[in-house]
């Protein structure tokens, strides 16, 4: 080949399959831009997420695949961009315009740490450049302030026809909870009524800008409050939190039939607690048992996303309002953490593209 052209680099790319989405890049449209001068050649690939699992991947897969097919070229540089795809829902649309997709974080049990993964979590994907929104809706004991370091109350401002409520922010988070709203004396029973009221405002009347993901920390189990709530809010889909021992795996179950019920996605189950190593030793200890939460996705076909050990620097982190992915970024139990949060952002894109299709399809049968 003497000359090269654009047209052989988009041949070469399209022997390079996104391994999530099961397409080559070329199908994918994720070929945005290719230049070529003399030898060297320049391809801009766009991601569906900025924290695409295999990223890496993808790049190294490239450059391959442009070598084999073109052995000339000698300079080969692959920028990789991303642009994350929208959940398309007519009720999302019209509330939250802005907002390509919401997640619940969900768990049947209380106390398994659900809090916490979903602070984690959102500063994972804010970390790996998405635009991420929290909405702290657990009417029982809203804790995600403290854990984003959060003293404040939120600001009204003037919109040009209604008033907006800013959201708060950190760690590139942006922010709203229950708790700026109610007060901690008032009686649960009175909360219950409440929480849709509250959800719904945030969804109205703040001003979320344009966002990626917002994700929602519900309030533990399944019941009424929580079935309202999953009603109310027009989910792209939810995560559920689970710690290893049986108990809290019955209840994983029933919170994954309460999604289903209202048709709603699970993205895959997080275990939290999984084991304990000593620091002095390094022996591993199965506190709350082995590999529950994994067996738990096998069993209910869903994708399991990952699991983080039991650590005093994650509890610490969340008294501090110092999140660890943030705080001790090296850490292992971190990357862990940016892994589930990657992991979850695959299966969005998994999830949008695949509707999208569907669209396609019905819009063609309709002919
Ligand atoms: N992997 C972990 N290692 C150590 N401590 C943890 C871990 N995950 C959570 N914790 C701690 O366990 C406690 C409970 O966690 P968290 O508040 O996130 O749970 P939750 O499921 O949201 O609880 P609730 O049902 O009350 O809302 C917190 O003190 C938190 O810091
Ligand atoms: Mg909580």
């Amino acid at each position: 080949m003497s000359v090269i052209l654009k047209e052989n680099v988009i041949d070469a790319l399209k022997n390079v399959n996104d391994p999530d989405l099961h397409k080559d890049l070329v199908t994918l449209n994720m070929v945005k831009e290719i230049t070529v001068e003399g030898k060297n050649i320049t391809a801009v690939i766009e991601l569906t997420t900025p924290a695409c699992p295999l990223k890496d991947k993808i790049q190294s897969d490239c450059v391959a695949a442009i070598k084999k097919e073109i052995p000339s070229a000698e300079n080969i540089n692959i920028k990789m961009t991303s642009r994350v795809l929208s959940h398309n829902n007519d009720k999302k649309s019209a509330i939250l315009p802005g907002v390509k997709n919401t997640i619940a974080v969900a768990s049947g049990k209380g106390g398994v740490g659900k809090s916490t993964v979903a602070v984690n979590l959102a500063v994972a994907l804010a970390k790996d450049g998405a635009k991420v929104g929290l909405i702290d809706a657990d009417i029982y004991g809203p804790s995600i302030p403290i854990m984003l370091g959060i003293g404040e109350k939120p600001k009204i401002f003037q919109d040009t026809d209604s008033q907006k409520m800013m959201p708060l922010e950190n760690f590139g988070i942006k922010l709203m909870s229950i708790g700026f709203l109610i007060d901690d004396s008032q009686p649960i029973i009175w909360r219950g009524p409440m929480a849709s009221g509250a959800v719904k405002q945030f969804m109205s009347d703040v001003n979320w800008g344009e966002l990626d993901y917002l994700i929602f920390d519900l309030p533990p189990g399944t019941g009424d409050i929580q079935l309202t709530l999953v009603q109310t809010i027009p989910l792209t889909g939810a995560v559920i939190v689970t710690t290893p021992q049986q108990v809290s795996l019955i209840d994983a179950q029933k919170g994954l039939q309460m999604f289903n019920r209202v048709n709603v996605p699970v993205f895959g189950i997080v275990e939290n607690m999984s084991y304990f190593i000593a620091p002095d030793t390094g022996n591993r200890y199965d506190i709350f048992g082995n590999g529950g939460g994994e067996k738990l996705a096998l069993e209910l076909k869903v994708p399991f996303l990952g699991g983080i050990p039991i650590d005093p620097r994650i509890r610490e982190g969340g008294d501090k309002g110092k999140p660890i992915v943030y705080d001790i970024p090296d850490s292992e139990n971190s990357e862990k953490i940016m892994e589930i949060g990657r992991n979850l952002a695959a299966q969005i894109s998994i999830n949008n593209i695949n509707s999208a299709n569907q669209k396609v399809e019905i819009l063609l049968g309709d002919d």
